[in-house]
């Protein structure tokens, strides 16, 4: 039987498709493309409320922000719902451990990770599944364990936008959006306190994308409470 096609379950398989089928072409494009400054500042901004070494970059795509934390003496653990991602990452750094995995279904065992790493990976998660990824999220962490979110919101209030072309023509992805008021509600709600709201932006911000849907990103730093 055929999903229909905003069905959450069909959303998440086109963004899969959709990142599979540009793996090698945007390890090709990474060094001209790849925004290390960005990056360097989001995981700067983790790392100074890390408490612990064991992390899972979730969402990893490239898997450069697991590098820099395996460099770094981290544990890392890197999963993406493209398995295409995973072989590029084991050729460069054969240490970290991988997995092919939807971050609304995660794999991991329950406390195994001292921080979650989701940068520009939860805004693919469908609102019907936002509660569940949360919990999953959760579920992983370690007391006292951080979530790491970087996220956007529409200031002219859209909810979720598309993109035709990710990275090449006729490759569509779905994205969703939350204000930060939205998303600290739904990370209370799972169980979380947020300790900081980051505003960093991309050093091409805004990105033709970003202008069209009038986004504005931010990150979120959420703890799961010491028990
Ligand atoms: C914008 S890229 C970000 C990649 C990487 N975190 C970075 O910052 O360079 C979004 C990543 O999320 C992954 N992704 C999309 N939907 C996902 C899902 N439901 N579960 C796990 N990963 C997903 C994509 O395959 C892609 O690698």
């Amino acid at each position: 039987m055929r999903l229909p096609e905003n069905d959450p379950k069909s959303v998440i398989l086109r963004n899969r498709l959709a990142y599979g089928r540009i793996a090698a072409e945007w390890e090709r494009r990474q060094e001209m493309d790849y925004d290390h400054g960005f990056h360097e500042q989001c995981r700067a901004l983790f790392l100074s409320h890390l408490k612990g070494i064991r992390v899972l970059d979730a969402g990893c795509g490239l898997g450069l922000d697991s590098l820099a934390f395996a460099a770094a003496g981290l544990q890392v653990a890197a999963s993406d719902i493209a398995e295409e991602f995973l072989p590029l990452i084991r050729r460069k750094q054969p240490r970290i451990g991988l997995a092919a995995m939807d971050l609304t279904a995660p794999c991991f065992r329950a406390g195994c990770f001292d921080g979650i790493f989701a940068c520009a990976s939860f805004l693919h998660v469908p609102h019907e599944l936002v509660e569940q990824t949360l919990s999953g999220f959760v579920r992983m962490l370690a007391s006292g364990g951080i979530l790491f979110l970087h996220h956007v919101e529409s200031s002219r209030g859209l909810s979720e936008y598309r993109i035709d072309e990710l990275l090449i023509p006729d490759n569509p992805a779905v994205c969703f959006c939350h204000t930060e008021q939205q998303l600290s509600a739904l990370l209370a709600s799972a169980g979380l306190h947020v300790l900081a709201v980051g505003r960093l932006k991309p050093s091409k911000y805004p990105s033709p994308c970003a202008d069209r849907n009038s986004l504005v990103p931010y990150q979120m730093i959420a703890c799961k409470p010491v028990s």
